[in-house]
């Protein structure tokens, strides 16, 4: 692992083994876009109960109320899950040193009950950051822990040194550097570094082991996939980053066919901004995408501000495939061409996609490391709160392997629909 999927990989080491194939990512927030490196303490603390003034704490003491105080500012529950959030901060305060930092921190946002709320390590940290603007440094592959102790290769990102040297999706990574691996987390730890250094790495295909040498590099994730089948033009969208309209536009700008396939399975979301910035591709000016409401229920909606390049339903039919486990911006997206009458979603082996209603931002800490947080959920265009439900497909397929226009309900409805 190492880049890019880091959104993916990030969530994969917090999530039980059964549901590791996947994350219902982040939604982030364009905050993230910005990330200030140069995070300066507010001093608008309440009043401490301690003797220690904010000058005198530990660099670990530091680090925790930057924590507690992003936490404070941000968190959508306004109850902190029903506890006393300032006796909270003292509890940790009085105790977390250098050696149990990370744990206290992940003692502290765990309090608030909400999975999507977590302490991010600095290398985490650092490779969300960088996977969101656009480049990474790395391999360029994406693990999970699909049973104990087995590290398998999710995905390789295209024209990555990983690609490179010929390692392939579903090969079992058995030792990085001669360390042998059995956790996707620590293994992604393994293989990150800076650019130019050499990685060695045992793999295991068909019970067969092969030794790759590998050379760190910085590359673009790519996002989307497109490729022209049956006279439609398929694009497949991984995740939402900040580059992913363009890779839209240039897919389907480099096919013939009107009619358009987007295949959304397994995509665990990414960066909201990249899903509303797609959605506006295929919607006409004014054409609601999504609301976001705040802590303090204040609602903002985000319009189309022009008929964006693809948003003629007639030229360019959509339909939209999603399972399971398409969630957070690929939900925003899904819904924002759904119920604009816009396009049609077809679902994979159950009726609803994900359902993931939150927003998370990402906050630098002061030390390293970060704050993910819930800061947000969102609405649909038509005022649906997702979260837990996943959104209805209109077509419904048992299973249909890789390829994608198998996927839709019936070619037969496809054309009706474009012949309507
Ligand atoms: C951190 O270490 C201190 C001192 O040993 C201890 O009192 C405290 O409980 C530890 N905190 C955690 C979360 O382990």
């Amino acid at each position: 692992m190492t880049q890019t999927p880091t959104l993916l990989f990030v969530a994969l080491s917090v999530l039980p083994l059964a549901s590791s194939l996947f994350f219902p990512e982040l939604l982030l927030s364009t905050s993230l876009l910005n990330p200030n490196p140069t995070f300066t303490p507010q001093p608008s603390l309440p009043s401490l109960t301690l003797s220690s003034s904010y000058a005198t704490f530990t660099p670990a003491q530091t680090t925790f109320a930057s924590a507690w105080r992003i936490l404070d500012n941000t968190f959508t529950d306004r109850t902190f899950n029903g506890q006393d959030w300032f006796a909270t901060r003292q509890k940790y305060l009085k105790t977390v040193n250098d050696d149990n930092l990370s744990q206290t921190l992940t003692l502290l946002t765990s309090s608030l009950n909400d999975k999507y709320t977590t302490y991010l390590p600095p290398s985490k940290y650092n490779s969300l950051i960088s996977s969101a603007t656009g480049s990474v440094t790395g391999i360029g592959v994406t693990l999970s822990t699909p049973e104990p102790e087995i590290v398998k290769i999710l995905q390789v990102q295209p024209g990555s040194p990983a690609e490179n040297v010929g390692l392939k999706k579903s090969m079992i990574l058995k030792r990085v550097d001669g360390y042998e691996v059995k956790d996707a987390d620590v293994c992604g730890g393994y293989l990150r570094g800076e650019k130019g250094t050499k990685v060695g790495v045992t793999v295991s295909e068909d019970g067969r082991e092969r030794d790759f040498i590998i050379v760190r590099d910085t590359f673009k994730p790519v996002t989307v996939t497109a490729e022209s089948s049956n006279g439609i033009r398929v694009l497949k969208i991984k995740s939402f980053a900040g580059t992913t309209k363009d890779e839209v536009l240039k897919g389907l700008n480099n096919m013939e066919s009107g009619k358009i396939l987007i295949d959304l399975r397994g995509n665990p979301g990414g960066l909201l901004p990249g899903g509303i910035d797609v959605a506006g591709l295929f919607l006409k000016e004014g054409d609601v995408i999504v609301s976001q409401v705040d802590k303090t229920n204040i609602k903002r909606t985000e319009k189309t501000l022009f008929d964006g390049e693809y948003s003629d339903p007639r030229k360019y039919p959509l339909e939209i495939i999603g399972d399971g486990n398409t969630a957070s911006a690929a939900e925003v997206f899904t819904a924002a061409i759904v119920e604009n009458g816009r396009g049609r979603l077809t679902t994979v082996g159950g009726k609803h996609t994900f359902g993931k209603g939150v927003v998370q931002t990402v906050r630098p800490l002061e030390g390293g490391g970060g704050i993910k947080v819930t800061v947000a959920k969102y609405l649909t265009p038509e005022g649906n709160d997702i979260n837990k439900e996943g959104i209805l497909g209109e077509g419904f397929k048992e299973e249909c392997g890789e390829e994608s226009v198998l996927c839709l309900e019936t070619v037969k409805a496809w054309k009706m629909k474009v012949e309507e």
